[in-house]
């Protein structure tokens, strides 16, 4: 009765994909994984569904009432009603992905209990475009106004060429011919999706000139970054993560910290780092050529966290995942 979904990184284009910018987003294998089940215990007012959380070497354990204030409450109740589910159920949920790092935790965890539901239902396992619907209604309590490409990547996995457009999305995989690796470092600062989205949209209120060619920038260097990867030339794909940096910058969007690991990481040998997500603290992503070791060490040495992945293309990416 189990399921599982992908984290996932950035690679060019965030924020920018919230107003209809592609971006460019790649699936890694570490993700989150649920399990769904009755309910041992039926109280005095019978049966209520429970939600139990492994994340960060804690767990977190809540019960859905009527009531229910929290975020985590209200998101896993409103993904019930997402997935039909009316039978009281307990769903045991863990995932190795640091929270609010820019990584898609929230919606890897969303997947991954959706298609758990589904399995502890027998149900047949809804369809792609389904699983990201019924996550969406997670991610939404959230996030407020999700573009949705976490909850994509977080079901499909593999390197999408994501796109937003009029309530819906486009997509197109795109095709590595060598996987790529990444060094994946946290600020050890947390950061808020909603927030920093919410700061962009402040942004473009009063700067809308400012904002708008950064999206426009940010268009070019994510259509340059497509052709890149199709051509294998990891070097460009590199400088063009250090370009979007640059620009994610100049919407106030890093920080010290992710400077500082962007530099470190560029002088370890990196080909281009950035911050990934929604900035504002959270991770940062460095390209490397094979060995993401140096910069590990650089970044450990600063008294970063970090770890390494491969982004693999996505037929690669689910042999490859930790399924159950
Ligand atoms: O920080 P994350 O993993 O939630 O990524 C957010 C990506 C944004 O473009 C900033 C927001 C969005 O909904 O696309």
């Amino acid at each position: 009765m189990k399921g599982s979904a992908f984290g996932k990184v950035i690679l060019l284009g965030e924020h920018a994909v919230v107003y209809g910018v592609p971006a460019i987003v790649v699936g890694i294998d570490r993700g989150a994984t649920a399990r769904a089940a009755a309910p041992d215990k039926v109280g005095a007012q019978g049966a209520s569904s429970e939600l139990v959380l492994r994340a960060e070497g804690r767990e977190q354990s809540l019960t859905v009432l009527p009531d229910a204030t929290s975020d985590l409450a209200r998101a896993f109740s409103a993904l019930l009603e997402a997935c039909a589910v009316t039978a009281a159920v307990r769903v045991e949920a863990a995932t190795e992905l640091p929270a609010a790092a820019g990584l898609g935790c929230s919606a890897a965890l969303a997947v991954a209990i959706v298609r758990a539901l589904d399995a502890w239902l027998e149900r047949p396992a809804a369809s792609l475009e389904e699983t990201i619907e019924r996550a969406m209604a997670w991610e939404k309590v959230f996030h407020g106004n999700p573009s949705g490409i976490d909850a994509t990547a977080a079901a499909r996995g593999g390197c999408l060429l994501y796109e937003r457009n009029h309530g819906g999305a486009r997509m197109h995989e795109l095709q590595l011919s060598t996987p790529l690796t990444l060094a994946i470092g946290h600020t050890g600062i947390p950061s808020t999706t909603r927030a920093m989205v919410e700061h962009v949209a402040r942004l473009r209120e009063r700067r809308p000139d400012l904002v708008e060619k950064s999206f426009d920038g940010i268009r070019s260097l994510v259509n340059n970054a497509r052709l890149a990867l199709e051509a294998n030339d990891v070097v460009g794909l590199g400088r063009l993560m250090d370009l979007n940096q640059m620009l994610l910058s100049g919407l106030m969007l890093s920080t010290e910290e992710i400077e500082a690991m962007c530099r470190i990481a560029r002088e370890a040998g990196a080909l281009g780092a950035k911050l990934t997500g929604s900035g504002g603290g959270g991770c940062v992503v460095a390209l490397v050529e094979n060995d993401a070791e140096p910069v590990l060490a650089g970044w450990d040495k600063a008294g970063f966290r970090s770890f390494s992945t491969r982004a693999f293309q996505r037929a690669q990416a689910s042999e490859r995942s930790r399924a159950p």
